[in-house]
């Protein structure tokens, strides 16, 4: 049974679970797909509740958020599917379903198109209200190297998506 919640009650464990990672999850038309964030997290702007993501143009959710412009984020508590959070983390949807990969189950959004993932237990449906890519020349060069390092694969920069919070729940057994 998934129960509402307020919209900060659980703020500090969204951010305590991005390490290891929580799911942010997109769809477009029939294609859902979910991948691992590890930045982001709940906060304020304009007097309303935001879930802050950073993508990389490069990812396959980049195009998805691109045409959807909503996503879900779910966040594993004491079941830490730990082992699909490694597959998400690091294959693409380009590679694999990773839904029939990892055994997930992509559970309807109540308020949006977007599923939330069935194993996780805390969720946030959220629609994007802004976004923006980082500028380049804003940011320090030691960042620029550590995280967008020309000679690697990191050669691409974030967008930054703004969702306003729409609903918020947490699975609780009967
Ligand atoms: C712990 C962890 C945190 C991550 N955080 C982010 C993130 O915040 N933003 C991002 O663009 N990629 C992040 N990634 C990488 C994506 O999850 C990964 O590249 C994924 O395969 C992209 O899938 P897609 O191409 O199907 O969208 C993270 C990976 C891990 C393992």
């Amino acid at each position: 049974m998934y129960k509402e919640i307020g919209v900060f009650d659980y703020s500090n464990k969204v951010l305590e679970k991005m390490h290891p990672g929580n799911f942010l999850t997109t769809k477009n038309g029939d294609t859902i797909n979910t991948m691992i964030i590890g930045w982001g997290g709940v906060s304020i702007e304009w007097g309303k509740p935001i879930f802050i993501v950073l993508v990389r143009d490069c990812r396959a959710t980049f195009d998805l958020i691109e045409a959807s412009n909503e996503f879900t984020v779910s966040v594993p508590l004491e079941n830490d599917l730990i082992e699909a959070i490694r597959v998400c983390g690091t294959k693409s949807l380009r590679d694999i379903n990773k839904f029939e990969y990892c055994n997930l189950t992509p559970v309807k959004g109540r308020k949006i198109d977007t599923p939330i993932i069935g194993e996780a237990e805390l969720h946030y449906e959220c629609k994007v209200v802004y976004k923006q890519k980082l500028e380049k020349s804003a940011i320090p060069e030691a960042i620029k190297t550590r995280y967008y390092n020309p000679n690697t694969s990191n050669d691409f920069y974030h967008t930054v998506y703004y969702g306003e919070i729409i609903d918020q729940y947490i699975y609780e057994k009967e």
